[in-house]
C-alpha cells in the first residue's frame, strides 16, 4: 500500500476496497503515514464521500484498531449517547450521571473539542484533578463502582481515531458523513455497549447545515449500529442557537451543575431529559418515553443524579468541591458585552461564528498543539425571538488575552441577525426521530 496511490484515487472518485482502507488505517496508527498524507487523503474523502462500503471499511478498521471492550460480565444494560457537536452542548455531563442513577451503566469514550465546536474531555479537564485518561483497568472499576465512567480514546481503545480526531479538528476535515460516522462508531462499538442514543445537530451551529445531510448522517449512523447488533435511535435536534446560556468549558460544567441541581436553562434541561428517557428506554429500564422522562426529572429532583455526578468526578480523582461551590472552577479575568447596534428581535443567530469565537478566545484548537484555555468562553442573553433594545448585550465574552479579541468581537457580533419585525419560526429543540 502506497498511501499517495490511496490518496490521488479518492481524489479522482475511485472507490477503495476494504483492504486499502484497512492497511492506510492501520500503517497511519502505527505512525507509518505522516499527518500530511493522512490530511490529504482526509480531504479528499470529505471532496469526494465514501460509498457505504467504504464507510463500513473505515469504520471497521479504525473500532479494530484497538480493544474492543467486553462487559458483559456486569450486570445491567449498557447504554451510551453521543452528539455529533455543537455550540454550548453539555448534555453528556448531565445526561451520563442521570442515567447511571437510574441503573444503567455508561461506559463514555468521548472526544475533545471538534471544529467551532466543544468537546466533553476538554471540559471535564477543567475540573482540577479530573483524569480522562484512565488506563482500562481504571476504567473498568470506575464504572463497576458508580455505573459511569468518562474517558478518551487511548492507545488501546480507538486509537485510530484518537490520531484522525486530532488531525481532523485542524485540517478542516470534520465535515463528512463518512469520517463522522466512523469516528463516532469506532469508539462507540468499542465500548462494549448494548445501546446507543445519537443526538445528530442539525443547524447554524452544526456540522450538518441542513435536513438531507442530518437524516442521512443519523441513517448511516443508525445502520452501521444495527448491522453490529447495537439498540439504535438518532434524534435530529436544533443547533441554530447555542444550547443553553453558555459554551466555554469550565461556564459549561458549571451550567451543567445548575441543570443536575435542579436550575438551569430551560431548553438544556428539556433535551437532557429527553435523551436520557431515550437511553432508558432501549435499556429497558422502562416501559415508555414518558415513563423515561420522569424517571430523569424524579433523578433530579431528588438530587441523586447530582450526588453520581459527584461519585464520578471523585473516582475520576477530581475536585468535587466545584460541584457545591462552582466558583471553584477557573474563571476568566475580564468580559466584554456585545451590544445590539438596533431596536428589534432576534431573527436568527450564526451560532458557528459563535463557536469560532469561543476557539479564537482559546476555548479550542486551530494548531494540534495548541493548549487551551479552560475559563474563557460566551455567555448568551438572547435567544432567537427574543426582543433587543439598541445598546442591550447580546452575549458577553469572558476572556483572559486581548490578543485576539476584536476577531472574537467581530465574530460573535455578526452571530446576531436583527431585524426590526419579530420573526415567526421559533426553532423546535427536536426535529426527527430516526431509527425506531
Ligand atoms: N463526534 C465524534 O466523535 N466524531 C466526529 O467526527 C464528530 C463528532
Amino acid at each position: 500500500m502506497r498511501a499517495v496511490d490511496l490518496i490521488r484515487r479518492k481524489r479522482d472518485s475511485g472507490e477503495l476496497s476494504s483492504q486499502d482502507i484497512q492497511e492506510l488505517i492501520a500503517a497511519y496508527t502505527r505512525g507509518d503515514v505522516p499527518d500530511y498524507q493522512m490530511s490529504a487523503w482526509l480531504m479528499a474523502v470529505v471532496q469526494r464521500g465514501m460509498s457505504r462500503q467504504e464507510v463500513a471499511a473505515l469504520t471497521d478498521a479504525m473500532l479494530h484498531s484497538g480493544r474492543v471492550l467486553d462487559f458483559s460480565g456486569l450486570s445491567g444494560r449498557k447504554v451510551d449517547k453521543h452528539s455529533t457537536g455543537g455550540v454550548g452542548d453539555k448534555t453528556s455531563l448531565i445526561i451520563a450521571p442521570i442515567a447511571a442513577a437510574g441503573g444503567l451503566k455508561v461506559p463514555m469514550i468521548s472526544g475533545r473539542g471538534l471544529g467551532h465546536t466543544g468537546g466533553t474531555l476538554d471540559k471535564l479537564e477543567s475540573i482540577p484533578g479530573f483524569n480522562v485518561h484512565l488506563t482500562l483497568t481504571e476504567f473498568q472499576r470506575v464504572l463497576e463502582t458508580c455505573g459511569c465512567a468518562l474517558i478518551g480514546q487511548t492507545e488501546e481503545i480507538a486509537p485510530a481515531d484518537k490520531k484522525l480526531y486530532a488531525l481532523r479538528d485542524v485540517t478542516g476535515t470534520v465535515e463528512s458523513d463518512a469520517l463522522i460516522c466512523a469516528s463516532i462508531m469506532s469508539k462507540k462499538l468499542a465500548e462494549g455497549i448494548d445501546a446507543l442514543v445519537l443526538d445528530v445537530k442539525i443547524g447554524s451551529g452544526a456540522f450538518m447545515k441542513n435536513m438531507e445531510d442530518a437524516a442521512r448522517l443519523a441513517d448511516l449512523l443508525v445502520e452501521t449500529g444495527k448491522r453490529m447488533g447495537k439498540k439504535m435511535v438518532a434524534l435530529i435536534t436544533d443547533m441554530n442557537q447555542p444550547l443553553g446560556r453558555k459554551a466555554g468549558n469550565a461556564m459549561e460544567v458549571a451550567e451543567s451543575i445548575e441543570v443536575l441541581s435542579g436550575g438551569g436553562p430551560a431548553d438544556l434541561r428539556e433535551l437532557c431529559i429527553e435523551l436520557a428517557a431515550w437511553m432508558f428506554f432501549l435499556g429497558e429500564r422502562v416501559q415508555s418515553l414518558d415513563e423515561g422522562k420522569k424517571l430523569s426529572a424524579d433523578l433530579i429532583a431528588s438530587g441523586q443524579a447530582r450526588e453520581k455526578f459527584r461519585e464520578i468526578v471523585e473516582l475520576q480523582g477530581g475536585d468535587v468541591g466545584v460541584i457545591d461551590d462552582p466558583r471553584r472552577l477557573v474563571q476568566a479575568r475580564q468580559t466584554l458585552q456585545i451590544r445590539s447596534l438596533m431596536d428589534g428581535y432576534v431573527a436568527s443567530i450564526e451560532c458557528e461564528h459563535l463557536g469560532l469565537a469561543c476557539v479564537v478566545l482559546g476555548g479550542g484548537r486551530e494548531l494540534k498543539e495548541d493548549k487551551i484555555d479552560p475559563a474563557v468562553g460566551i455567555e448568551f442573553h438572547k435567544r432567537i425571538g427574543d426582543a433587543v433594545k439598541m445598546g442591550e448585550p447580546v452575549c458577553t465574552l469572558h476572556y483572559n488575552s486581548e490578543a485576539r479579541l476584536p476577531e472574537a468581537g467581530i465574530l460573535s457580533e455578526s452571530a446576531y441577525v436583527i431585524t426590526a419585525e419579530k420573526p415567526n419560526t421559533i426553532p423546535t429543540l427536536v426535529h426527527r426521530v430516526i431509527g425506531t
